[in-house]
């Protein structure tokens, strides 16, 4: 049996090197069962995904929409990671409570801190419905009624699927529109702040360390779900107790070792793995330069103020790391995507493709698809540069413009459907408004906007602008902007809106601000948006068809895995080093000795606090060491995007070894391309966010809250006890 095993698992290695892939939940069993306890997994299929008992997905909820969580405790105490939370600590952060800076541990259940708005999804059951939801498409007459039609199936499947009053039907779509699955959801909605280290711990590094190995950071927070008498979703109220979960994940103590088997369990936002090698030429070469080039001129402006005011780095810390993340990200993978020549690699594999389409006589459906592509791509690089360009400016990095858009689209609203819904929008944005002027600074927001229409002006293409915007003088409309426009305040603003629409209508046209944003939309609305539309549906229909061809010619090795598209999905690989570069190896798990050697007194990213340094003097590690010294994060294959952030990591009996929360630099090109020689994924190790809560926070009733378990010491006192048998049954 063991022989089979190893043989097994030498035969199944280089295969899964190959390759990454993100797994759909339900459809585990075979192939990737097989795979995974080849790997060293102890579980089966059944056991991470059941609909018939609880399981492991029953512990896994979508936080917040974005990030991913697991609940910890039989109490529905929930983990997720520090930069999932950011919002919610900042929130409830002033200068005087600064919970970002000095953490936040809930002594009691009644210290926990609501968080209105805020909701945890679990996923109930999934099943295929691409039958029902492509059911009579092939008789539409054009790709717009197709999608219609698609559309009206998807209503009727969702609400003629049965389902609790309490929980929801969603449908989402795989394989680029070539299979879809039915989601029924609970969304719980009163989850309450519980725990948070300090920044200097929970984002230690910062913006410096950010998508890097080696790292330190301890990038995790705590939360929890409340529900109502019943155990069900509820609105927030002092009357709900704490939610008791189907499933909750144990805590290994016995950490991690290089080859490890892991499994990595969350909610992947996107993935563009089967992209033509001329998007991918089109992404490197122009869009993630525009891009970044946006972005780094508005961080520049940021920082340097939030370097020397200290409310504005609070209220900019949210904005300014959610802006930092991607910027960083799109360099490291515009370097990898070159690095690995990724077109290079793709233009071959297209090669491949042609002669697989001629070898089945395929050529009348598929012959002309890579040319197909070439030429939509070409028509679309300049609407596709300018659509990034707008939304990158107007809906991202200028608060003024940002704001100024969402007014330009209430006047839209006016006059598409009335003086009600007008109304209602207004209402909508006032609130909004409300919240985010909390957190505006006019100043920073002046120089960011100079900047960034300077480079917005600099780099659209020429035939989307009028010239007399493009000529005009960028730091005198700065000021003049500033110095007049209702839109740097708040209450300027409030005013601005009161009134009948109609005087509301009237009094935005006279605004400057606002003027530009009308100016600069309208020519967007008009030169830009209806060709990205119409190109991007073109694009879109041929990806559905070259997925459709990969999903039928690609020989069966090739497992196509569907893109990331939000929904659960489980990864898996091991604990793994790589090399960085030539003569370079790195070493798969980091120790707090690290965070003494990045040490900086005082600064912005690497300062450490006091309490920390003399548990780390004192190796006061207490149960968490492992042979004295204390992980801080290890690395791993598992293939991860943005959305897998505070996504349980899982050891091969279903025990938790660590939070997910980033990738390696070298890697952040899996998105598209997945090289298994550099792709990782960075995780917290489970015993260091135990150590944080239990020796640095000295929170223990949220350690005796959890079952903290010790599976290899288990597992190796069985394989003795087994072997004694064995023993004592020859003797016999
Ligand atoms: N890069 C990680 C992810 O994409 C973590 C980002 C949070 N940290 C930061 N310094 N911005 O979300
Ligand atoms: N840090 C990402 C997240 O927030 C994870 C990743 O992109 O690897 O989901």
């Amino acid at each position: 049996m063991k022989i089979i095993r190893i043989l097994l698992f030498l035969f199944a290695l280089p295969m899964f090197s190959q390759q990454g892939g993100m797994w759909i939940p339900s459809l585990l069993e075979g192939m990737n069962e097989g795979e995974m306890q080849t790997l060293g997994m102890q579980m089966s299929a059944e056991d991470i995904y059941s609909v018939n008992q609880s399981s492991l997905k029953d512990a896994v909820p979508h936080f917040n929409g974005g990030c991913t969580s697991e609940v910890i405790s039989p109490k529905g105490l929930l983990l997720t990671n520090h930069h999932c939370g950011y919002g919610q600590i900042q929130s409830h952060s002033s200068v005087e409570n600064d919970y970002l800076a000095d953490g936040f541990w809930a002594k009691n259940l009644s210290d926990e801190l609501a968080n209105p708005g805020m909701t945890v999804t679990f996923i109930v059951e999934i099943k295929d419905v691409t039958t029902q939801v492509l059911k009579n498409t092939e008789n539409a007459s054009s790709e717009e009624e197709k999608q219609q039609m698609i559309a009206q199936n998807k209503q009727s499947v969702i609400a003629s699927s049965p389902k609790e009053e309490w929980q929801t039907n969603r449908i989402s779509t795989f394989y680029d529109g070539n299979q879809f699955m039915l989601f029924k959801v609970e969304t719980f909605k009163d989850i309450r702040l519980v725990g948070a280290p300090p920044s200097s711990i929970g984002k230690f590094g910062s913006d410096t360390d950010n998508w890097m190995w080696p790292r330190h950071t301890g990038d995790f927070s705590l939360f929890r779900i409340y529900a109502d008498k019943n155990n069900r979703p509820a609105e927030y109220s002092e009357n709900n107790v704490p939610y008791t979960p189907k499933h909750y994940l144990p805590v290994s103590l016995d950490g991690v070792a290089e080859d490890d088997f892991t499994l990595v369990f969350g909610f992947p936002g996107t993935t563009d793995e089967y992209l033509p090698a001329v998007a991918v030429e089109q992404l490197v070469e122009t869009i993630n330069p525009a891009r970044i080039g946006l972005r780094e001129v508005a961080l520049k402006e940021q920082d340097a103020f939030m370097r020397k005011d200290q409310q504005i780095k609070i209220q900019y810390a949210s904005k300014y790391a959610r802006i930092a993340n991607y910027y960083k990200k799109w360099i490291g993978e515009s370097q990898g995507l070159k690095k690995t020549d990724a077109v290079g690699i793709k233009r071959n594999q297209e090669k491949q493709f042609t002669q697989r389409v001629k070898a089945k006589d395929l050529e009348k459906e598929y012959g002309s698809l890579l040319t197909d592509f070439d030429n939509a791509y070409a028509e679309f690089e300049d609407y596709n540069l300018a659509y990034n360009l707008f939304s990158e400016a107007f809906i991202r990095n200028v608060e003024l413009l940002k704001n100024g858009f969402q007014l330009y689209q209430l006047e839209q609203v006016l006059e598409a459907r009335g003086e009600q819904s007008f109304n209602d929008r207004k209402a909508n944005i006032l609130e909004d408004f409300k919240a985010s002027y909390k957190d505006y600074s006019a100043q920073v927001d002046e120089k960011v906007f100079e900047k960034v229409i300077e480079f917005y002006a600099q780099n659209t293409p020429k035939e989307f602008l009028s010239q007399e915007f493009i000529k005009k003088d960028k730091s005198q409309l700065t000021k003049e902007i500033y110095n007049n426009s209702a839109l740097t305040t708040y209450s300027k603003l409030e005013e601005l809106l009161e009134g009948s629409s109609e005087e509301v209508v009237e009094k935005l046209n006279k605004d400057e601000g606002y003027q530009l944003v009308k100016e600069l939309s309208k020519e967007f609305f008009e030169n830009v948006l209806p060709n990205y539309r119409s190109k991007k549906l073109e694009i879109d229909a041929l990806q559905k068809t070259y997925m459709k061809a990969l999903l039928e010619l690609s020989p069966k090795e090739a497992r196509l895995f569907p893109n990331a598209n939000g929904t659960l999905r489980v990864t898996y690989g091991q604990v793994k080093g790589y090399s960085p570069k030539d003569a370079v190896r790195y070493k798969p798990v980091s120790y707090l000795e690290g965070v003494r050697e990045k040490y900086v007194p005082g600064d912005y990213e690497f300062d450490v606090p006091q309490k920390l340094l003399d548990l780390i003097d004192n190796k006061d590690y207490g149960q968490y060491a492992e042979n004295g010294k204390m992980p801080v994060n290890f690395i791993g294959t598992n293939h991860t995007t943005g959305g897998n952030s505070g996504s349980p990591v899982i050891d091969a009996q279903g025990n938790l070894i660590g939070l997910n929360f980033d990738r390696v630099w070298e890697g952040t090109m899996s998105d598209i391309y997945y090289d298994p020689s550099i792709s990782r994924n960075i995780m917290v190790d489970a015993r260091y966010i135990l150590f944080i809560i239990d020796k640095y926070a000295g929170a223990t009733h949220l350690i005796d809250e959890m079952k903290l378990v010790h599976p290899k010491q288990q597992n190796s006192s069985d394989k003795k006890k087994k072997k004694r048998k064995r023993k004592s049954k020859k003797r016999k």
